[in-house]
C-alpha cells in the first residue's frame, strides 16, 4: 500500500535579514559592476543616471514590491504562486513560465561572463599584468631610442589629440539620428562608387529628404574638422614648449601605456574566443553555483550571501579609496553626477528603464521566489526600499571605482564586457606590486557579485521541480544546473573563430551571445514586468493584497497602487513600442527642435 509521504516544511529564511541580504545579493551582480558604468559612460553620464534613478524609484521599486508581495502571498515559486492565490489553475502562471525561459537565457551568457571573472582571478594570482607591463616598457624604451625627434614629436601629438577629439566628436555625432547617417553612409557610397563624383552628386541631391540629411551631417563633420583642427594646434602648441627630456619621457608613457592597452585587449580577445576554455571556466562556476543552490535557502544561499556582501561591499569601498587618490577622481564624479542635457539621446531614457529591471532582477520572478521563502507579513515597504537601495548603491560605487582609473589612464569608457577586462588590468599594470593585490580583489569581487546573482536564477528554475513536482532541493539543483550549461555551450563558443556559430549573425547582426542578451533583458523582463504590475495592481484579490502591507502607511499604499497600475505599465509599452520599431523616439523628439 502507498504511503502518503507527509508534506515537507516550505524553506525559510532564517531572518528579516538574512531574506534582504539574499535579495540584494541577486540583485548586485555583472549588471551593476560591468553594464551600469559601461552604459552610464555610452549614455553621457550625470543626467543618463539621474533619469535611471527616476526608473528605479518610479517603476523598479514598486514592482518589487508587488513580486515580493506575490512570492510572500503565494508561497510558491512564480509558477505556483498564482495558482495558490487563486486557488485555481490560471492564465499568470504564464509569467512564471517565461522566468523559468528567462532565467535559463539569462544563466547561460552569465554564467561564461562569470567564469571569465573566475578566469581572471586566478590569471592576478599569477600575476599576469607583470610580463604584460615589463614587454610594453621596453617596446616603448625602443620606440623612443630608434625613433627620430620628430617622429617622437608627431607620435605624441596624434595621441593626445585622439584623446581629446574623441569626446567632443561624439558629442556632435550624438545629434544625428540613426536614418540621418543611415541614409548619408549610402549616399556616400552612391559617390565613391560613381565614375564621375561630381555629376553623380548633382543628380542625388536633387532629392529633398535626401539632400536635407546630407546637408545635416555634412554640417557636422565640419564642426568636427573644426574642433580636430583647433585641438590640434592647442596639443602642438603646448607639445612644442617641452623641454626634450619632457617630451622623451611624455612620448615614452604614452606610448607604452597605449601598448599596454593592446596587450590587454589582446589577453582579453584570446580569453572570450577561446570557446573551450569559457565553457570550462563555466562549468566550474556553474558548479560552484549548484553546490550552493543545493545547499538550501537557509544554509546555502543565506549563508553564502551573509559572507559574500558584506565582502563585496568593502572590497569596492577600498576600490573607491584608491580611486579617490587617482587624477582622473574629479573628472569621474563630474562626469557621473553632473548633468548636461546636451550628452543625452532620448533612447538612452529608454534604455535606462530596461537597465532598471535588469539590475534589480525583477521581470522574472526571481524576487517572487526569494520571498515566497518568507512567512512574515510584515516590512514589505522596509525591505524593498533597502533592497532597491543597497543596488542602487553599489551600482553608483561602482562608477566611482572604474570611472577614475579609466580618465586617469586616458581610456574612453567604451562598450561592453571589455570595459572591466581591458581597463581595470591596465591600472593594475601600473601599480606593480600592490597591483597584483588589487587585481585579485577586483576580479575577485566580480566573481562574488555574478556569484550571488546566479544563485538567484537557478533558484527560480529550480525551485518549480522542488515545488511543483516534489524533487529534493540537491536533484533539482543538479539537474537545472546541468541543462543551463548545456544551454550555455553556444554562448561560451560565440566568438571561437573555430566554431560554426562564430558566423551566425542574428537580426542586428549580434553573436549569439549578444542575442540571447538583448532577447531576455530587452524583451523577456520589460514584459514580465508589465504583467506583475498589472497583476498585483488590478487582479490580485484585495484581501491577499491588504494582507501583506497591513503596516504601511496609508499614503505609501496608495502611491504604489497608483505608480503600478497605471506609471509603470504606461511607462513599459512605450519602451516595448518603441522597440517594436512603431516610433523612433529620437526622430520624434528631433522633430520637435
Ligand atoms: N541583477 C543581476 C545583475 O545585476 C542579474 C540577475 C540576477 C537578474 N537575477 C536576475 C536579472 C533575475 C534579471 C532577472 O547582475
Amino acid at each position: 500500500m502507498n504511503q502518503p509521504t507527509p508534506p515537507v516544511p516550505r524553506a525559510e529564511w532564517k531572518s528579516r535579514f538574512g531574506f534582504v541580504l539574499a535579495a540584494a545579493g541577486s540583485a548586485v551582480g555583472l549588471g551593476n559592476i560591468w553594464k551600469f558604468p559601461y552604459i552610464t559612460g555610452e549614455n553621457g553620464g550625470g543626467l543618463f543616471v539621474l533619469i535611471y534613478l527616476a526608473c528605479i524609484l518610479l517603476i523598479g521599486l514598486p514592482i518589487m514590491i508587488a513580486e515580493i508581495m506575490i512570492g510572500r502571498a503565494g508561497q510558491r515559486q512564480p509558477i505556483g504562486a498564482f495558482e495558490a492565490i487563486h486557488e485555481k489553475k490560471n492564465a499568470w502562471s504564464g509569467i512564471g513560465w517565461m522566468g523559468v525561459v528567462a532565467g535559463f537565457i539569462i544563466l547561460s551568457f552569465y554564467i561564461v561572463v562569470a567564469g571569465w571573472a573566475m578566469d581572471y582571478t586566478l590569471k592576478s594570482v599569477v600575476n599576469f599584468t607583470k610580463p604584460i607591463e615589463a614587454t610594453a616598457a621596453a617596446e616603448a624604451d625602443s620606440f623612443i631610442a630608434s625613433a627620430s625627434k620628430d617622429e617622437i614629436k608627431a607620435f605624441l601629438v596624434e595621441t593626445k589629440v585622439a584623446h581629446e577629439l574623441r569626446p567632443k566628436q561624439s558629442l556632435f555625432e550624438s545629434q544625428l539620428t540613426k536614418q540621418e547617417s543611415n541614409s548619408y553612409d549610402r549616399f556616400a557610397a552612391a559617390i565613391e562608387a560613381a565614375e564621375d563624383k561630381q555629376e553623380a552628386r548633382r543628380r542625388l541631391l536633387t532629392d529633398e529628404d535626401l539632400k536635407r540629411d546630407v546637408r545635416k551631417v555634412e554640417e557636422i563633420n565640419k564642426k568636427v574638422a573644426k574642433a580636430k583642427f583647433e585641438i590640434s594646434n592647442q596639443v602642438e602648441r603646448s607639445v612644442n614648449v617641452l623641454t626634450e627630456r619632457q617630451l622623451l619621457a611624455e612620448a615614452k608613457t604614452a606610448k607604452r601605456r597605449a601598448l599596454i592597452f593592446d596587450k590587454m585587449a589582446t589577453a582579453f580577445i584570446n580569453t572570450a574566443t577561446n570557446g573551450w576554455q569559457s565553457l570550462m571556466w563555466a562549468a566550474l562556476f556553474m558548479m560552484v553555483t549548484i553546490g550552493v543552490v543545493a545547499g538550501g535557502v537557509a544554509a546555502g544561499i543565506e549563508r553564502a550571501c551573509r559572507i559574500l556582501m558584506p565582502t563585496l561591499f568593502a572590497l569596492i569601498c577600498t576600490m573607491v579609496l584608491y580611486g579617490a587618490f587617482q587624477p582622473g577622481f574629479a573628472e569621474a564624479i563630474s562626469f557621473v553626477f553632473s548633468p548636461d542635457p546636451s550628452k543625452l539621446k532620448a533612447s538612452g531614457v529608454l534604455e535606462a528603464l530596461g537597465h532598471a529591471f535588469f539590475t534589480l532582477s525583477l521581470g522574472m520572478g526571481a524576487m517572487m521566489t526569494y520571498g515566497s521563502y518568507q512567512s512574515s507579513k510584515e516590512a514589505l515597504l522596509q525591505e524593498s526600499l533597502m533592497i532597491t537601495f543597497l543596488d542602487t548603491l553599489i551600482a553608483l560605487l561602482a562608477c566611482m571605482m572604474i570611472f577614475p582609473i579609466t580618465f586617469s589612464y586616458g581610456q574612453e569608457p567604451t562598450a561592453g564586457p571589455g570595459l572591466v577586462f581591458m581597463s581595470m588590468p591596465l591600472a593594475f599594470a601600473e601599480i606593480g606590486a600592490g597591483g597584483m593585490l588589487l587585481s585579485i580583489l577586483f576580479f575577485g569581487l566580480l566573481f562574488f557579485a555574478a556569484l550571488t546573482s546566479a544563485m538567484s536564477l537557478l533558484e527560480v528554475v529550480a525551485s518549480y521541480l522542488i515545488d511543483q513536482k516534489n524533487w529534493t532541493r540537491p536533484s533539482a539543483a543538479l539537474a537545472t544546473g546541468l541543462l543551463t550549461l548545456a544551454v550555455a555551450v553556444p554562448a561560451a563558443f560565440s566568438s571561437d573563430a573555430d566554431s560554426v556559430l562564430a558566423n551566425w549573425k542574428g537580426d542586428y547582426g549580434m553573436d549569439f551571445f549578444d542575442t540571447m542578451d538583448h532577447l531576455a533583458s530587452n524583451w523577456m523582463l520589460p514584459l514580465g514586468g508589465l504583467f506583475i504590475a498589472v497583476y498585483a495592481g488590478w487582479v490580485m484579490p484585495r484581501r491577499v493584497q491588504e494582507a501583506e502591507v497591513k503596516d504601511m502607511p496609508g499614503w505609501a499604499f496608495h502611491t504604489w497602487l497608483w505608480l503600478v497600475r497605471i506609471v509603470a505599465p504606461a511607462l513599459v509599452i512605450i519602451v516595448l513600442l518603441q522597440k517594436v520599431g512603431v516610433f523612433d523616439i529620437d526622430e520624434i523628439v528631433a522633430g520637435f527642435r
